[in-house]
């Protein structure tokens, strides 16, 4: 078998509610700017329902993880789009050579809600294009039981990719490899959806 080979996603009569994560909470972040090219994505593929998470709006997450009024009021918009999801998309840039801790702390605050679900993951940065960053979220993930889809789509010198009004110079690659990568989700969200069902995680 051509391991290299993508999984074909079925199309189904009721799509898998996918969470975009956005994980950059950076004042002056370029994040938004990549987000809207990967949520135009996601909204027009026939098998999946958007719902977005942006660390920037995640209100007051202490990194205490303390169970305070803020903690709770800012949970309460949060956790729903995470228990919900059958599937995540995680977009990440690069920092030191790894994620931003907003994010770290936003995955930190929960546990089931990643339980037996994929992960795709989607990075920018300078020269690695956020593939250190990607790496470490696997690890990350396999701990939560969590399953880092194949493919990733990743920008390097994201600034310099994308034009003056936030779209891509050449979308040809970066929109072959979104969906390959959203194809892999699907596949994998129909898999772990069934198997939770059938066999809860022990
Ligand atoms: C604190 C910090 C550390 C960074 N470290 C790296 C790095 O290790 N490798 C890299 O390729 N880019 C690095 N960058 C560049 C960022 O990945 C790039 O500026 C990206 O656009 C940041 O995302 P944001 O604007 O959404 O916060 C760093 C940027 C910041 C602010």
């Amino acid at each position: 078998m051509d391991t290299a080979t993508a999984p074909t996603a079925t199309p189904t009569a009721t799509p898998l509610t996918v969470t975009v994560v956005i994980g950059s909470n950076r004042h002056g972040r370029f994040g938004p700017v990549v987000a809207d090219w990967l949520l135009t994505h996601v909204r027009d593929h026939p098998d999946l329902t958007l719902q977005v998470v942006d660390v920037a709006e995640t209100g007051h997450l202490p990194t205490t993880l303390a169970p305070t009024p803020e903690a709770t009021t800012a949970l309460a918009a949060i956790t729903p789009k995470l228990s919900s999801a059958d599937a995540f998309v995680v977009l990440t840039p690069e920092y030191n050579h790894s994620y931003p801790a907003g994010l770290k702390n936003l995955i930190d605050w929960h546990f089931t809600e990643w339980r037996a679900k994929p992960v795709a993951l989607v990075s920018y940065g300078g020269l690695a294009g956020g593939l250190r960053a990607v790496e470490h979220l696997r690890q990350v993930f396999a701990e939560l039981h969590a399953v880092t889809v194949r493919d990733t789509v990743s920008f390097h010198n994201a600034g310099a990719s994308f034009d003056d009004d936030g779209r891509l110079k050449d979308p040809t690659a970066p929109d072959a490899a979104a969906k390959a990568m959203l194809d892999q989700l699907v596949w994998w969200g129909w898999a772990l959806k069934d198997a939770r069902q059938v066999r809860p995680l022990v």
